[in-house]
């Protein structure tokens, strides 16, 4: 669809974000559909058009594009504007309001803030200030992860981005829900009824959600060293999955229909305790055949830090669909391998008529891996009788590849992008979703637990097999007897 004419304001246009992911990302869905945007960069940094120009031809090069149409694109469509720390965005609002009457536009205007979270609060008051957002067409507000440290903050900011945007008017991005294989997660339950017949504690066991990173933290530890696993992977991605994975059907396909459910599973989490989380943190290790430094060696990271960069939970969803079933949430930095996937393993055959062992029943369940990355599909385990022996049974996966079935898959902030051009809500979080999530985890930041070491390489600390029902002893992802089975 081709989106309505606008400028596309980016507070924080001098970062990384815009010219790895927004200026290509507009590039691609506005200037190939022959629509109009203007982007206008803001930033600290004092320099004029041509600098933020040059800035984006390069992005745009490194994308492929042609250097020749990347200028002539650049040229026409890129603007840039200083401004200061604290505030004072009457300068920016007057350039945007001159770019509208050049062009001969509505006065639809994006504003995006690529910004440190800390500097949100007044970010959004100087926007408010300024009157950027009471431009004669539409005003969609744009915000990055993390949305507040805590419950308090979370609180606190939606009440400042309340006091200049409604909420049909803010999108804030989780780029978890651009991914395509997270949208699939919402089609493959609601269009196929033979998984979502299946899909309750009467024929599920458990769900694990694994979010494993091979990668430390690298360049951002300071950054890190004060958010920590909980606030910078739990709250936010897993999180996300976990609604999608639980929620009961919408009613209808809209923003709001789905966020309604994606609150009711928020609410129906039953708090959770201390001995719920396992934590832990790299050290010196090995990944992927690479020495990797432990966390504390890194700049930005305080002298014995007890931050954690691993964290599993065990959590219970008191609801009819799930009362009973644990919900295990795991992720880590400096894990042995990148892995996120949803395993949902179903009740082993009420009467054990294979698998029998001289005291009882052992053997396998069907389990179900929906991976989001980087092997993009899904797997379903399933017993077969091998060819001889009477009884012998071999568990065997019945495979999906988008890579094969579909090629490429689109970068979710340009899908991201799409949407909010669009004014698509859906796939954004909501103002009492992401305080919902915030109640769920904001004890934990208070819980003094132990911070579990384990070597860069490995899948974690070993504790956390304690989170695992009584009946298993090991993870469904990561583990060496599911690799040998989908025979990676
Ligand atoms: C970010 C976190 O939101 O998501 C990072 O701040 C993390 O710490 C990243 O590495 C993971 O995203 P992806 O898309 O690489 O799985």
């Amino acid at each position: 669809m081709k989106p309505d004419p606008h400028v596309f304001v980016v507070i924080g246009a001098t970062g990384d974000l815009t010219s790895r992911k927004l200026i290509p990302a507009l590039h691609t869905l506005v200037a190939h559909d022959d629509g109009e945007t203007y982007v206008v960069g803001a930033a600290t940094t004092v320099q004029d058009d041509a600098a933020f120009r040059a800035t984006g031809v390069e992005a745009l090069a490194r994308t492929g594009v042609d250097r020749a149409s990347a200028e002539s694109w650049a040229a026409d469509h890129l603007y840039y504007v200083p401004v200061p720390a604290e505030g004072g965005y009457d300068p920016l609002a007057r350039r945007v309001e001159q770019i509208e009457r050049d062009h001969g536009l509505a006065g639809n205007r994006v504003i995006y803030l690529a910004l440190p979270p800390a500097a949100f609060p007044a970010a959004i008051a100087a926007v408010g200030a300024a009157g950027l957002q009471g431009g004669p067409g539409w005003t969609r507000l744009v915000v990055e992860k993390p949305f507040g440290s805590d419950l308090g903050s979370a609180r606190l900011l939606n009440e400042v981005v309340h006091a200049h945007f409604a909420e049909d008017e803010v999108y804030r991005i989780d780029h978890y829900l651009g991914k395509e294989t997270v949208r699939n997660l919402l089609v493959f339950r609601f269009t196929n009824t033979l998984f979502e017949s299946s899909w309750n504690r009467d024929r599920i066991e458990r769900v694990e959600i694994t979010v494993a990173e091979s990668l430390g933290v690298g360049r951002r530890g300071r950054y890190y060293d004060s958010a920590g696993v909980i606030r910078d992977m739990i709250q936010s991605h897993i999180t996300q999955l976990l609604t999608l994975v639980a929620m009961e059907a919408p009613p209808a396909f809209d923003a709001t229909a789905i966020r309604d459910e994606k609150v009711k599973v928020l609410r129906s989490i039953r708090s959770i305790p201390a001995e719920a989380y396992v934590l832990g943190q790299y050290g010196d290790g090995v990944v992927e055949g690479s020495a990797v430094r432990g966390y504390r060696t890194l700049p930005g990271v305080a002298d014995g830090s007890s931050t954690p960069t691993y964290a599993a939970v065990r959590v219970w969803i008191d609801n009819w669909r799930w009362q009973g079933v644990p919900f295990l949430l795991r992720t880590g930095k400096g894990l042995a391998r990148r892995v996120t996937e949803i395993a949902v393993t179903f009740r082993r055959p009420p009467v054990c008529l294979y698998h029998r062992v001289p005291d009882g029943c052992v053997g396998h369940s069907d389990v179900l891996y929906l991976t989001i990355q980087p092997d993009e599909g899904f797997s379903l385990e399933i017993d077969v009788k091998e060819p001889g022996d009477i009884d012998a049974v071999r568990t065997i996966p019945l495979h999906f590849s988008y890579s094969e079935a579909f090629g490429d898959i689109p970068d979710a902030y340009e899908t991201l992008i799409a949407d909010v051009l669009e004014g698509d809500q859906t796939l954004f979080v909501r103002a009492d979703e992401v305080e919902e999530s915030w109640r769920l985890y904001t004890p934990a930041l208070g819980y003094e637990l132990p911070v579990h070491p384990y070597p860069a390489g490995t899948w974690g600390p070993d504790q956390s097999a304690a989170l695992l029902a009584a009946d298993s002893d090991r993870w469904a992802t990561g583990d060496d007897g599911e690799d040998a089975h989908r025979g990676r």
